[in-house]
């Protein structure tokens, strides 16, 4: 399983399981002299915490960071940065009654033919909580970016079929309070309304919603993104599609493009106020040839319902016996996971960015 990197030169390596002791991140090639405390790096950890509101997870985790290496006096020392968070709240006791059956929407089936070995508990590497690490490291990636005015802001686009009023993209900081304010990361309050409505209903009916999150690139330079395989929406569309319950990727005008014509889509290039060469628009997303044009850079993620339910479902065991599958009773699951991926979509996209920038360094002379 030597999949557990991310990125080339701010490169992530992450290890450890649901419902073992600890999980952990190694982040490589982060410059010296970054100012960075564990402090920064839980108040973006609280952000994807489970047991917060009624409309994720109860699991009661409380995720507290430790930076093991890599630091000195509050500052990056360029050595390898090493985080740990032990893991307090797994029951694990809750998952004997279902270890031969095949967790519809899960990742059993495909591990147990592959490696011959499964950890029913909370899905191994499947389970979500593996994207703690990538929180942890996205809040250094941030304190990077954020040297070049560079910004990133994730929300809740639509859930369960209810879409937001369209935010406005023109102030990075008010539309992060905005986010930040609603129990569901959504900056559109009647939506926000609805949609936590409709998360009450579903969870009354032992079911569970899909969404889609949007998350966008503020104050890039022109010149992020390297030609063929380090497109940056190449290396965006992997970042979001490794999270756990992905289902797609759009940029800019993303699967609308299909349906317009060249002269309905070019983004016109006009000379900016500052003298700058822009776009009027942005169908484009953000990007040209895999590289930043230094307009706003759009993505959405669309996540699929959660897979844990309450009602009953058809499965079969290991064995190939037709079973009922019913979750234990007491386990906890989110019912609408789309919810607690907008810090992780955030971060993923941080990441990728603070690695587009150490690589543009090496870019020309
Ligand atoms: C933040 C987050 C929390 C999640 N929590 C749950 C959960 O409580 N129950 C569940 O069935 N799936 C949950 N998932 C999704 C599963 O991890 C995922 O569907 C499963 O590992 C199978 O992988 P796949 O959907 O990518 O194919 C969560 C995903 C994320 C991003």
């Amino acid at each position: 399983m030597a999949s557990n990197h991310f990125g080339t030169l701010f490169r992530i390596t992450t290890w450890g399981e649901s419902h073992g002791k600890a999980i952990g991140v190694v982040i490589d090639g982060c410059p010296a002299g970054l100012p960075i405390s564990e402090e920064e790096i839980n108040a973006e950890l609280a952000l994807r915490q489970p047991g917060k509101t009624a409309y994720v997870s109860p699991r009661g985790e409380k995720d507290i960071a430790e930076i093991c290496s890599g630091t000195f006096e509050g500052k990056t020392t360029g050595a390898p940065i090493s985080i740990i968070i032990f893991n307090k709240d797994a029951d694990s006791s809750k998952y004997e009654p279902i270890k031969n059956l095949l967790r519809p929407g899960h990742a059993n089936f495909t591990y147990l033919e592959k490696y011959g070995i499964f950890d029913y508990r909370g899905g191994g590497r499947s389970s979500a909580r593996e994207t703690a690490c990538r929180v942890a490291a996205g809040a250094i990636a941030k304190k990077l970016l954020a040297l070049e005015g560079i910004d990133v802001v994730a929300y809740i686009k639509e859930v369960g079929g209810i879409a937001i009023a369209e935010p406005s993209l023109s102030d990075p900081s008010l539309l992060r309070e905005k986010t930040r304010k609603s129990p569901i990361f959504c900056p559109d309050e009647t939506a926000t309304a609805k949609i936590v409505k409709a998360i009450e209903q579903v969870k009354e009916e032992g079911d569970s919603l899909g969404g889609v999150i949007e998350v966008v690139g503020f104050n890039l330079p022109v010149g992020l993104g390297d030609p063929v395989y380090e497109k940056l929406e190449a290396n965006l569309a992997k970042a979001m599609l490794s999270i756990p319950a992905t289902k797609g990727f759009e940029i800019g005008s993303g699967f609308q493009a299909a349906r317009m014509k060249g002269s309905q889509h070019n983004d016109q290039f006009i000379v900016g106020a500052k003298g700058e060469i822009t776009t009027a628009s942005n169908l484009a997303g953000g990007t040209l040839g895999g590289i930043s044009t230094g307009m706003p850079l759009i993505i959405r993620v669309p996540f699929k319902p959660t897979s844990s339910i309450m009602k009953p479902q058809k499965t079969v065991s290991t064995q190939g016996e037709e079973k009922e599958f019913k979750i234990p009773e007491g386990s906890r699951h989110d019912p609408c996971v789309t919810i607690r991926a907008v810090p992780i979509v955030e971060a993923m996209m941080a990441i990728v960015l603070a690695d587009a920038l150490l690589l543009n360094r090496a870019s020309k002379t």
